[in-house]
């Protein structure tokens, strides 16, 4: 087989720049390791910059987006018994859209199939070959077969456990990383959220968030102990302890009922250098993860896809390895701003072990500035909706 791009996974970097691609005249193949039902089953981020509904246009696959999507135009944080709100629309002129990250693969796989996109699931022992020369191929097994695609260029969309990161020999891939010492507890409900907008709450007893997918359908987080599982939480005890976790006014309304779903995510913030090796180019999860405080994860992947269009469109409609050369400086200009605003937003508003008085006290403080200051809710809003690509 042969391919311009060979994309390595399924998710929605991969699919995201496989259709992008394909709007362009870029034929690519795309290696998934599960099978499209596991992807969509993967219950995760909720919440898009514009700048990312953009791309989905772009792409030719914004249509359920514009129709079923929330645009939110300001949160709330919440600390103790009281809340103030971060206005996005007049800070910024730009809202935020609630959508889930299903949803957004889900309207990507539809795309790439009825367009004849080539998709392979399934797919064992994914390796990349002659990264750093002119005529790279990636091997894999499906079905116990074993076969070779030759291509131009290799994407490794293939999130934070993929192989592609892994490629890039130790001596040029340089890592940063830094853990958080809890977890999300996350659980999906079929009932209407408790508030029209996002709640980011800080609490003595840990963070809380109230977020949702649509009107009869919310997500709920609290900050956990990483050595929880989710078997540990029933329904109830995770509703009373969200309850203690916000003002009484939202706890008083909230409609709780059976979880549709609960699941922990551990805190991370990770970024590798550089992003790209030769003919291989990182995007996405592969390349850096934030904790979801900011709502990030997604919306860097989808930046990276930008940049690495443009790179490729660059390549093969004027034959200039400028964009390509670009690409990991580009992308990693703007990562590591989202990186810094989620770092921040996580040490914001989240109880940390061993916190002395005055960490606290300089928490607090921070927060009275954020809900008193212009100038502060701007920067915080900016972040949030998105910085420009
Ligand atoms: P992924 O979504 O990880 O997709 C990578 C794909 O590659 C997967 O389908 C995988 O099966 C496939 N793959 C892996 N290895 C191989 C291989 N060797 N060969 C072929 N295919 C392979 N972000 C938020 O903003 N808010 C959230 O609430 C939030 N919650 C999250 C919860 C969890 C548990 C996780 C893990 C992430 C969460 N994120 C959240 C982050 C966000 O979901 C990710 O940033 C986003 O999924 C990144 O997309 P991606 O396509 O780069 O990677
Ligand atoms: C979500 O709805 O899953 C969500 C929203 C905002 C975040 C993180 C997760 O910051």
């Amino acid at each position: 087989m042969r391919t311009q791009v060979v994309v390595i996974g399924g998710g929605p970097s991969g699919l995201l720049l496989s259709q992008l691609l394909h709007v362009h005249g870029i034929d690519s193949v795309v290696l998934e390791r599960k099978t499209k039902d596991y992807v969509l089953g993967r219950i995760r981020a909720g919440v898009l910059e514009q700048v990312f509904v953009d791309l989905m246009a772009q792409a030719g696959v914004a249509d359920r987006l514009h129709a079923e999507g929330f645009e939110h135009n300001g949160t709330l944080i919440a600390y103790e018994d009281d809340s103030f709100r971060v206005d996005f629309r007049a800070q910024t002129g730009t809202p935020v859209v609630v959508y889930g990250q299903t949803e957004v693969t889900r309207d990507l796989y539809a795309a790439r199939e009825a367009a004849g996109g080539n998709l392979i699931f399934n797919t064992e022992d994914v390796a990349i070959h002659g990264a750093e020369t002119d005529a790279p191929y990636v091997t894999f097994t499906v079905d116990g077969q074993e076969q070779r695609i030759d291509a131009d260029f290799v994407a490794g969309c293939d999130g934070f456990h993929g192989i592609s990161r892994q490629t890039i020999p130790l001596n040029i891939r340089r890592e940063y990383e830094k853990i958080y010492p809890f977890g999300w507890l996350g659980i999906l409900s079929e009932t209407p959220p408790v508030h029209h907008e996002l709640i980011y709450a800080s609490s003595a007893r840990g963070f809380a968030l109230c977020s949702m997918r649509n009107e009869n359908l919310s997500r709920y987080y609290i900050q956990c102990s990483l050595s929880d599982s989710p078997e540990d939480w029933t329904d109830a005890a995770f509703w009373t302890e969200l309850k203690r976790r916000i003002p009484a006014q939202f706890a008083d309304s909230l409609v709780t009922g059976p979880s549709v779903e609960k699941s922990i995510a551990p805190l991370r913030s990770f970024v590798t250098e550089p992003m790209r090796w030769g003919r291989l180019f990182l995007c996405g999860d592969a390349a850096h993860i934030v904790p979801p405080t900011g709502a990030k994860g997604l919306n860097t992947a989808a930046s990276d896809v930008h940049y690495l269009l443009n790179a490729l469109r660059d390549y093969y409609e004027n034959g200039s390895d400028q964009g390509i050369d670009a690409y990991s400086q580009n992308a990693l200009a703007r990562i590591w701003k989202a990186e810094r605003f989620s770092w921040w937003f996580t040490s914001l508003l989240h109880r940390f072990p061993y916190q002395s008085e005055f960490d606290l006290k300089m928490q607090r403080a921070e927060i009275d500035f954020l809900r008193s200051n212009d100038a502060a809710q701007k920067a915080m809003a900016e972040n949030y909706v998105g910085l420009p690509y």
